[in-house]
C-alpha cells in the first residue's frame, strides 16, 4: 500500500473481534507514534497501555462511547507530559501527529482503531484511576483490536471547499 492509499483507506473502526493483540504489536504501534515530528524534538508524549478488563470496564463508565471501550482489545492512552512542554500549541500538534502515525500503522497491520476524544471530559478521573503522575494530561484514547466491521467509504469535503486561495 502506498502512503496515499494508506491515508485514504484508513477508517475509524468501532467494533472489534476477541482476537488478542500481542504486546509486540502494540510496541510497534507506539514506536511508530514516537517517530512523529515534535517541536525542538521534545517528544512530549507518554503512553499507557490498558488490556485489563476490570480497568477497561471502569474506564467505560467515564465515556459515552462505553461500547467501543468494552469491545476493544486494548486501549492506548496518549498523554502530554507537561513537564516536557515548551509551547502548548506545538506540543499538542506533535501529539496529533503521533496519534495519526499510530492510526496509520494500526491500519497497515490489518488492525482497526478509533481515536476517542469525547472521553477527555473525564481526563482527571482516568488519570486518577490509572495512578498516573500529575504532569500527565490525557490527550486521547485509542481503542484498538482486530476489526469486526468493515471501514466505510468515508467522506471528505472537496478540495474546492478547502483550498481557500492559490496566489
Ligand atoms: C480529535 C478527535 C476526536 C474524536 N473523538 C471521537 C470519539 O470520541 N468517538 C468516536 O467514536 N470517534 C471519535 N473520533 C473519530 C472521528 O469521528 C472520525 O475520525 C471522523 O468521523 C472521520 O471518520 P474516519 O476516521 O473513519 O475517516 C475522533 C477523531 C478525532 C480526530
Amino acid at each position: 500500500m502506498d502512503i496515499f492509499e494508506s491515508i485514504t483507506t484508513r477508517r475509524s473502526i468501532r467494533k472489534f473481534t476477541e482476537a488478542p493483540v500481542a504486546d509486540e504489536v502494540i510496541d510497534r504501534i507506539i514506536e511508530a507514534g514516537t517517530w512523529a515530528p515534535s517541536g525542538m524534538n521534545n517528544q512530549p508524549w507518554k503512553f499507557g497501555v490498558i488490556k485489563d478488563n476490570e480497568i477497561k470496564t471502569k474506564i467505560s463508565t467515564l465515556t459515552h462511547y462505553s461500547k467501543i471501550v468494552l469491545s476493544s482489545n486494548a486501549l492506548i492512552a496518549v498523554f502530554l507530559d507537561n513537564s516536557l512542554s515548551y509551547d502548548r500549541t506545538k506540543d499538542c500538534q506533535a501529539i496529533g501527529a503521533c496519534i495519526q502515525n499510530m492510526l496509520l500503522t494500526i491500519h497497515s497491520m490489518g488492525l482497526g482503531a478509533v481515536w476517542l476524544g469525547e472521553i477527555l471530559k473525564s481526563k482527571d478521573s482516568i488519570l486518577k484511576l490509572i495512578g498516573g503522575p500529575q504532569d500527565l494530561e490525557l490527550m486521547a484514547v485509542i481503542a484498538l483490536g482486530y476489526p469486526a466491521q468493515k471501514g466505510g467509504k468515508g467522506s471528505r469535503k472537496s478540495l474546492e471547499q478547502t483550498i481557500i486561495f492559490r496566489k
